[in-house]
């Protein structure tokens, strides 16, 4: 706060204190030429509702004291008048470090175990799989789902088919630096009947029936445009996060609808990154959480 701000700020604190007090010390002195206490004020209604001239109840003014001395003493001790920091020295930002602290020796507490020990011993280790578990729950399941299965954009974590591949240091990086997938679109760059062939083409790549006649088309165009990314023989590259086409597990969907519309307008998939987020440990303990999903006990 600026110098400025910090003594409007006190005057008003200290004025509206200060006046709270003398309405309470006035209204509670007798004004000249009132009748006495306890007598009728003389105000009658309804024809036998009278006001009499009754002070407040001494434990209700007594509430309104407290209040103002509430005030100040809270004021003396914590922070609240202008810049002064109130004579305990507390801050919002001072307790939020002090639960951090403990939260972060807590985990520590909890992740030493696992400390320096590299993903394939991890996933040896029944009670780091299950805590890695814990973690993805936490962190993961809202996007992979609570089995890992995934869903229509988010993969399947669960089977052998990988974007950006399955060994340990894949699965660590994608966790660590976070993934973008981006397919381009291809709108307005391609004619219907070629348009036509290639998702017949694209939809079929995993029967192995792409050397028809109907595919002709489709078959020139993908290995014109779409190889470069995908692969000539629609494998997949996991430098890109380019999906194997020839196999029949689709990330956006395999039907001839929404492979077309993967292709007129483009795809782009975003997988947070965790580097920030987790510590070193906790990125290696959901990496063998990830990896049992899909291959059995070593
Ligand atoms: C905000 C949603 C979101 C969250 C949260 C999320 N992911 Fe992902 N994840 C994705 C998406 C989307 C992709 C696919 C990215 C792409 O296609 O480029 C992905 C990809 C991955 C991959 C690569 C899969 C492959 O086939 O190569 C792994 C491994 C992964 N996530 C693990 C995790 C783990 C472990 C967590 C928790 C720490 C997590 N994800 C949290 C959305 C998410
Ligand atoms: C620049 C590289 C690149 C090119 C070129 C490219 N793709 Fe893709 N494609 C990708 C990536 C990356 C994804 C994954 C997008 C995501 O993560 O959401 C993808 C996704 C797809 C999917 C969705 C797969 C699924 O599992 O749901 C289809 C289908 C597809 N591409 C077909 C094509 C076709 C057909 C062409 C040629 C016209 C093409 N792609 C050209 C990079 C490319």
């Amino acid at each position: 706060m600026t110098p400025f701000w910090n003594v409007v700020v006190i005057t008003l604190i200290v004025a509206n204190i200060a006046g709270c007090l003398w309405l309470l010390i006035w209204t509670a002195r007798p004004t000249p030429g009132e009748v006495t206490e306890g007598a009728e004020t003389g105000h009658v209604w309804d024809d036998d509702l009278r006001e009499y001239n009754n002070p407040l109840p001494r434990w209700w003014r007594n509430l309104f004291v407290i209040t103002i001395v509430f005030a100040a003493v809270y004021l003396a001790l914590y922070p609240g008048l202008g810049n002064q920091p109130g004579r305990l020295g507390w801050t919002s930002a001072g307790e939020h470090d002090q639960r951090a602290a403990v939260t972060l020796a807590q985990r520590h507490a909890l992740y030493q175990a696992f400390d320096g020990r590299d993903i394939a011993e991890l996933r040896a280790d029944p009670k780091a799989v299950a805590l890695g578990g814990k973690l993805f729950q936490t962190n993961c399941a809202g996007c992979h789902g609570v089995d890992a299965r995934g869903a229509k954009g988010f993969p399947n974590l669960g089977d052998r088919d990988w974007l950006y591949g399955g060994s340990a240091e894949q699965v660590y990086a994608s966790i660590t630096q976070g993934r973008g997938g981006q397919m381009p679109s291809f709108f307005g760059t391609i004619d219907e009947p070629t348009l036509q062939s290639l998702v017949a083409y694209v939809r079929d790549l995993h029967q192995g029936q792409h050397e028809a006649m109907e595919y002709a088309a489709g078959a020139k165009k993908f290995s014109g445009t779409c190889a470069a990314c995908h692969g000539a023989e629609g494998h997949g590259n996991t430098m890109l996060g380019a999906p194997n086409l020839s196999d029949d597990t689709w990330l956006h969907g395999g039907s001839a609808a929404t492979i077309r519309e993967t292709i007129l307008y483009g795809r782009k998939s975003q997988m947070p990154s965790f580097g920030a987020v987790l510590g070193e440990t906790e990125r290696r303990l959901l990496s063998s959480y990830v990896l049992s999903l899909s291959e059995p006990q070593p």
